[in-house]
């Protein structure tokens, strides 16, 4: 059995993880793999049954509202997971049983909330993955390279306590650089 391999694909919304997610993805499907590909059930932007970038593109995607959820219905040696932060802490036990049956596990998600703490179950799996891409994305304000994000609306509550409420894209959220989210 192969020793399982962990990659991490994180940072910012509209940093690119969702788009970096599918161009592994098509990678390891031309070389022979057939992924199971994974999101999660909170995440309606898209049409149901996708992953989807903010400008766009899709890949069709299984979608599932638990952690075990990922583990009953796996069914490939290559698992995609996009959205990974709405799966919580329970996506680490599952993340790490993936990889002791030997399977190849991409993690695509946020690693700092909207308030700019950092957003578990990523930063945990960044620990321990065996590759991690930490992507930024472009200050709204100054174009600089940007590693956070605000809401453009009050009231969210807190933001590691997810709600459907919190669930959005650029109608709703801004990337920002360190020096314009203040922080
Ligand atoms: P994205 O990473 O594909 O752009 O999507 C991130 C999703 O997470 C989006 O629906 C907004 C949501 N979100 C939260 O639930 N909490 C947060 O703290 C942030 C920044 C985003
Ligand atoms: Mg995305």
């Amino acid at each position: 059995m192969s020793p399982g391999h962990l990659h991490v694909i994180t940072g910012p919304m509209f940093a690119g993880k969702t788009a970096a997610l599918i161009a592994e993805i098509r990678r390891l499907t031309e070389l022979g793999a057939s992924p199971d590909i994974i999101t999660h059930a909170i995440d309606h932007r898209g049409r149901i049954g996708d992953i989807s970038t903010h400008d766009g593109a899709t890949h069709d995607a299984r979608v599932v509202a638990t952690a075990d959820d990922i583990i009953r219905t796996v069914t490939s040696d290559v698992v995609a997971i996009d959205e990974a932060q709405f799966f919580g802490q329970p996506l680490v036990p599952a993340v790490a049983h993936l990889l002791d049956t030997g399977r190849r596990v991409i993690v695509a998600g946020l690693c700092v909330t909207f308030d700019g703490r950092p957003f578990d179950p990523i930063p945990e799996l960044m620990a321990v993955a065996d590759r991690v891409d930490k992507l930024m994305a472009r200050c709204d304000v100054c174009g600089a390279p940007a590693p956070y994000h605000r809401p453009t609306q009050t009231g969210l509550g807190d933001a590691l306590d997810i709600t459907p409420d919190q669930v959005g894209g650029s109608d709703t959220y801004q990337a920002l650089c360190r020096h314009h989210v203040g922080i």
